[in-house]
């Protein structure tokens, strides 16, 4: 076992400080956002009565891996702020693989919103189909659990264009929203 330098013994060597976690990234440097990919299987556990993934259950693995997009992207605690539309297109049967992938598309001041797919893969013909089609938007919080800027996105190729201006539209919604059905204390 290696025992720690005592800090308070001159004639060891300095205590060897503890490496800070970063505290997120330049929020005034555009950043790429890359793609989270996650592989799952269903399982009759995760299953509706009809035998095929369940919409909570696919909400959930959505949630987990937009996260994750958010985290990499700001480097930042951040909180789920809304589930915006998200299209239950196609059925993912139990034993099928499941996809999930996510990536930031749209960043305001200090929120994110983030596309989310979800990909049904039949495991012995590979017969592939978008299944799920969503966005969730996310805020990233300081240590004290205040919104603290995010970088701007770089918008670079056609489709991460497309993706952009489709959540800007998600967006113009959120404020909408906001506006007409403000927070009301319980
Ligand atoms: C999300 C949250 C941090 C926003 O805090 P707030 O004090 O209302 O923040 P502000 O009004 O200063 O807005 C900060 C940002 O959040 C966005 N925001 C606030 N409420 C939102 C909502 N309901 N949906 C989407 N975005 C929202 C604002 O548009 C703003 O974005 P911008 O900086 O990019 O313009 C706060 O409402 C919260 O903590 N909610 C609970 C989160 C949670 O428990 N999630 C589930 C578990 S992870």
């Amino acid at each position: 076992m290696h025992a720690a330098p005592d800090a308070g013994d001159a004639a060891g060597p300095p205590a060897t400080p503890h490496p800070q976690p970063p505290r997120g990234v330049d929020p005034t440097r555009p950043r790429e956002a890359g793609w989270v990919m996650t592989t799952d299987i269903v399982f009759p556990h995760h299953a509706n009565t009809m035998g095929t993934l369940f919409g909570g259950r696919a909400l959930e693995l959505l949630d987990i891996n937009a996260a994750i997009a958010c985290y990499r992207f700001a480097r930042r605690t951040v909180v789920t702020a809304s589930t915006e539309a998200i299209d239950f297109r196609a059925p993912v049967h139990v034993g099928e693989i499941v996809e999930v992938r996510s990536r930031v598309v749209w960043t305001g001041r200090t929120s994110m919103i983030v596309r989310g797919e979800l990909v049904g893969e039949d495991p012995r013909s590979g017969e592939r189909r978008l299944a799920t089609v969503g966005h969730i938007s996310f805020v990233a919080l300081d240590d004290d659990g205040r919104p603290v800027p995010v970088p701007p996105l770089l918008v670079e190729t056609a489709e991460q264009r497309h993706h952009h201006a489709i959540g800007g539209r998600v967006r113009e919604h959120i404020q909408l929203r906001r506006v007409h059905d403000p927070l009301e204390d319980a």
